[in-house]
């Protein structure tokens, strides 16, 4: 059968679904597909391998036609994706959960580190030929060590987050989610505690919610006044998590001290004024880019297509 892929992705991937037997399109340049060359290319296939960046809406799926079976997301977030379109047409989505847990988790640690020590910044001072010699206030970090975290989210990722900062620094947790977590509770330790009061008690906030409309702006200028002065905000979960305008707002008038994001509001454009900020870490959305993650999440969307195609419940089944 017919499979379409809308970026080049690592292998195992294409060449499990080659062997088999399935016929696989990629779409040839390493850059997001335009939306005129993806209505194009899923036309007629039976499985589409799809990228966080495409949007996967009814026209899409109108356009790929009766036959196809399954979208396979290559992402654990899938709010890309139509889901009531894709039940509606009896189309299976997968995502490639548990196997970028880890790296997205690290990359949060190192965001955490890098923003508190402030590194990026530093490197950037010394680029610039501005270092003449030690100095008692020169980069002025702030303490990690037995400090509070508050995690937003308590999935996969930020039960990893949570061991991490505890193995590691010593932190104590607080979390919140829609609901308490057992689970969550005996692996990591973590305290519930309301939004509000994890955001008035943590020096540092860690965002691992899904993009809900529950969740788009969970963060905005009311959540920044009743963080503390001196912490610090996360963000490797999606970008509209964050009202961007208010973080940018936030960070100018020093309401918070700083941020940490590897996603945005309106990717790949980044809201007036954030890249003219010091006080915050920009990455290109990159948490998952693990090289060995990459290859593991071919493998599962793989996977998932090859079920779906045998006319099976493929293992990382989101809807129907
Ligand atoms: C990355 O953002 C993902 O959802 O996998
Ligand atoms: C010390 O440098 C700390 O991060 O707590």
């Amino acid at each position: 059968m017919k499979v379409f892929v809308t970026q080049p992705i690592l292998e195992p991937g294409i060449s499990i679904l080659k062997k088999a037997g399935h016929t696989v399109r990629v779409y040839p340049k390493d850059a997001i597909i335009p939306r005129a060359e993806l209505l194009k290319g899923v036309r007629g296939v039976h499985a589409i391998l799809s990228m966080l960046t495409n949007r996967i809406d009814s026209a899409v799926l109108r356009a790929a036609g009766p036959q196809l079976k399954i979208v396979a997301n290559y992402a654990v977030g899938y709010d890309n994706i139509d889901l009531a379109a894709a039940k509606k047409r009896g189309v299976f989505v997968t995502n490639t959960p548990e196997v970028l847990t880890e790296s997205v988790a690290v990359f949060t640690y190192a965001l955490l580190l890098a923003i508190a020590k402030r590194i990026p910044e530093a490197d950037r001072f010394v680029r610039a030929g501005k270092y003449r010699g030690w100095g008692p206030k020169l980069f002025l970090g702030a303490a990690t060590l037995g400090r509070t975290l508050g995690l937003v989210g308590a999935g996969r990722i930020g039960s990893i987050v949570a061991q991490l900062a505890k193995g590691g620094l010593g932190m104590k947790l607080l979390y919140t989610d829609v609901k308490r977590n057992k689970k969550f509770e005996a692996a990591t330790g973590a305290t519930f505690k309301t939004l509000p009061a994890l955001l008035a008690a943590a020096d540092y906030v860690t965002l691992h919610v899904p993009l809900l409309p529950s969740t788009r702006h969970l963060i905005g200028t009311k959540q920044f006044k009743m963080m503390k002065k001196t912490a610090f905000l996360i963000n490797t979960a999606r970008g509209p998590v964050v009202d961007e305008r208010a973080l940018v707002e936030a960070l100018k008038t020093k309401q918070i001290a700083g941020a940490a994001i590897d996603v945005y509001e309106f990717e790949p454009k980044l809201a007036p004024g954030l890249i003219k900020l010091e006080n915050i870490i920009l990455t290109p959305h990159m948490a998952s880019a693990g090289l060995e993650t990459r290859q593991r999440m071919s493998e599962l969307a793989a996977t998932n297509i090859i079920q779906a195609l045998h006319g099976k419940k493929p293992p990382h089944l989101i809807t129907p």
